[in-house]
C-alpha cells in the first residue's frame, strides 16, 4: 500500500541487462527483462522515496514518478551509478551486468569471409560496479545486490555479500523457469550481512519488491 516510510530518502535502482557492442550492429547481452528492478523502483517511489532508475536496454514503461536514465553498457552503468550514489541513501543493483565485453569494437560491420569458417572473440573483464561503489560506501548508506544462480544459491550469495560489501543480497534461483528472468513472478531469499535469512513465498515481482522495500525502510 501507499505510505511514507521512505519519505526524503534517495534511492538508486538499476534494472535490465547491459549490452556490450561487437560492431555497429551486434552485441553480447543476457536474458534480463528489467521487470524486477522496475517493480522495486515503483515500490520505493510509492513508499515516498526520491527514486532514480538506471535502466539498461529495457522496453518497459517508466514507473510513475520515477526519474529514468537509459544506458547500454556496463561501463556506462558504472559511471551513472557512481554519480547517483554520491547523494543516495540506498543503492539496489538489480541489473544483470555483463561480466565481460568484447576487447575491441569494430568500426564497421564484421563480414564473413571464405577464410573465416570459425572466429574467436576476445573478451575482457568489465568493472564490478557493486565492488567499486561498495568500497566507497559512507556510514548510513545501504547497498543491496542480487545473486542470480543456477547452483548452490545460498553459498554463492553468502560469498557475494562479503566480497561486494553488501548490507543485503536478494538470492534468486534462475534455473527455475517459474521465477526469475522475464517471468512475472519471483521467489527469493533475503540474505543479510549478519548471516540471517528470510525466504519469500512465490509471488508477483511487485509483491517481492514491496517486501524488499519494507525490509530496507526498517534498516534506514
Ligand atoms: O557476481 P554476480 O554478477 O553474480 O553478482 C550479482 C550482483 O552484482 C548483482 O547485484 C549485479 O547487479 C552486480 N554486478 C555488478 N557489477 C558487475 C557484475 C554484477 O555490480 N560487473
Amino acid at each position: 500500500g501507499s505510505n511514507h516510510r521512505m519519505a526524503g530518502k534517495r534511492v538508486v535502482v538499476t534494472a535490465g541487462g547491459t549490452r556490450e557492442p561487437l560492431d555497429p550492429v551486434r552485441y553480447l547481452t543476457n536474458h534480463s527483462s528489467g521487470k524486477m528492478g522496475y517493480a522495486i523502483a515503483q515500490a520505493a517511489q510509492r513508499a515516498g522515496a526520491d527514486v532514480t532508475l538506471i535502466a539498461a536496454n529495457t522496453v518497459l514503461p517508466a514507473p510513475k514518478g520515477v526519474k529514468v536514465v537509459h544506458i547500454q553498457t556496463a561501463r556506462e552503468l558504472l559511471k551513472n551509478v557512481q554519480a547517483a550514489f554520491e547523494a543516495a541513501d540506498v543503492l539496489i543493483m538489480a541489473a544483470a551486468v555483463a561480466d565481460y565485453r568484447p576487447a575491441e569494437v569494430a568500426d564497421q560491420k564484421i563480414k564473413k569471409t571464405a577464410q573465416n569458417e570459425t572466429m574467436t572473440l576476445k573478451l575482457v573483464r568489465n568493472p564490478d560496479i557493486l565492488k567499486t561503489v561498495g568500497a566507497s560506501k559512507r556510514p548510513g548508506q545501504l547497498v543491496i545486490g542480487f545473486a542470480a544462480e543456477t547452483t548452490d544459491l545460498i553459498t554463492n550469495a553468502e560469498k557475494k555479500v562479503k566480497s561486494k560489501h553488501l548490507d543485503l543480497i536478494v538470492a534468486n534461483d534462475v534455473s527455475n523457469q517459474k521465477i526469475g528472468f522475464n517471468s512475472d513472478n519471483n521467489q527469493v531469499t533475503f540474505l543479510f550481512a549478519d548471516g540471517s535469512q528470510e525466504k519469500t513465498p512465490l509471488e508477483s515481482k511487485p509483491k517481492v519488491a514491496e517486501a524488499l522495500i519494507a525490509i530496507i525502510s526498517q534498516k534506514l
